[in-house]
């Protein structure tokens, strides 16, 4: 999944307007002169850009990606969007899967809706595995970006579990009952169940939790699982159902400041892998700062930086 850096390093090559020599220059000489920390330049974004990452709209599979999302594949080191809103199309053409990584994990994004700022997703995990799957991980992610949604309950997954015998019939009804169901690999051997978190339940999860090796609580939508939960299949596959069915994340709209003014400038804000505010990307392929009413003139950068090495 991740670029081949020889790659993307020709790519970025390929994009690098050809006046920017002098700025490599510069930091060549002043990596060999060690010019103190405190006086390296703050990354920047060039003075033109290529107006094409911020085309008004991609399709993947079946969804619509627009801003403040954007696609990885352009080998630059800013963004035309939200830092953590970056996404990957797996795959072309219909059966393309919009997939998103938070927390170091791979979710598909099944819906984007941009006038209530909501995403579904759902862990790449639970298309596997048939109709039980299991999940392997929590779902977290940075909260600069991203909020749970008030339309998502708690599921959570005990695996690996050695109950006392006595026990077995008490706790029988929360046992997931798939003859071909497997545990994730850190799990360890022994039986996996699945309950609904809310407060009628906090004897039966505390001794799940005293006697299992591994918890996984992930949300789901709360509609859904409710509807689902009813069901007679619920623990022998309809708990799949619910997963594959995705949960909602929120995501804010202008966090930095600078970005709020960009945006409200109609451009569009660039950010770092770093999450920092690098700038407005506007009309035309200029670059403002902090907003489109303040063009950076279109050699500035080089300029300054040649002043500096002289
Ligand atoms: C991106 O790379 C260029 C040149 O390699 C550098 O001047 C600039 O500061 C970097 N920008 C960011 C945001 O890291
Ligand atoms: C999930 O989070 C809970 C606490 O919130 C923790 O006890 C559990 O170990 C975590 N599970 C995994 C697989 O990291
Ligand atoms: C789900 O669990 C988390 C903690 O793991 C808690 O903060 C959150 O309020 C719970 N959500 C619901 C809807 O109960
Ligand atoms: C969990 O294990 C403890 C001993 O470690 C045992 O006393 C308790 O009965 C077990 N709970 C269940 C539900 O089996
Ligand atoms: C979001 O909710 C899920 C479960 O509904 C919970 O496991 C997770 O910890 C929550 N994340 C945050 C950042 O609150």
């Amino acid at each position: 999944m991740s670029a081949n850096p020889p790659r993307l390093l020709a790519t970025m090559a390929a994009h690098l307007p050809v006046p920017r020599l002098p700025v490599l220059l510069f930091v060549f000489l002043a990596v060999h002169v060690h010019v103190p920390a405190s006086h390296a330049i703050p990354p920047s974004l060039p003075t033109i850009y290529d107006g094409s990452i911020c085309s008004e709209s991609f399709r993947c599979g079946g969804v619509s990606i627009s801003y403040p999302f954007y696609l990885t594949d352009y080998g630059y080191n800013y963004s035309c969007g939200y830092t953590d809103l970056k996404i990957f199309c797996q795959g072309e053409g219909p059966t393309g899967i919009p997939v998103i990584s938070l927390g170091g994990e791979n979710y598909a994004v099944q819906k984007i809706f941009y006038d209530t700022h909501t995403i579904i997703l759902a862990d790449s995990d639970v298309f596997v595995g048939g109709s039980c799957p299991a999940v392997s991980h929590n779902v977290t992610f940075d909260e600069t970006w991203l909020h749970n949604t008030s339309s998502n309950a708690n599921l959570t997954f005990f695996f690996g579990c050695h109950l006392g015998d006595s026990m077995t019939l008490e706790f029988d009804a929360y046992k997931i009952k798939c003859a071909n169901f497997k545990s994730p690999p850190h799990a360890g051997p022994g039986d996996s169940f699945v309950v609904m978190t809310d407060e009628h339940d906090r004897y039966l999860e505390q001794e799940l939790a005293r006697n299992c090796s591994m918890i996984v609580t992930v949300p789901v939508n709360h509609d859904v699982l409710m509807a689902a939960s009813n069901q007679q299949n619920f623990r022998s596959g309809g708990y799949g159902d619910v997963l594959r069915h995705g949960f909602g994340l929120e995501w804010e709209r202008a966090t930095a400041v600078g970005c709020h003014q960009c945006e409200e400038s109609n451009g569009r804000c660039a950010y770092s892998q770093h999450s920092e505010f690098l700038g407005c990307l506007c009309h035309g392929g200029k670059v403002g700062n902090p907003d489109c009413e303040h063009i950076v003139p279109a050699t500035a950068s080089t300029a300054t930086a040649s002043r500096k090495s002289s």
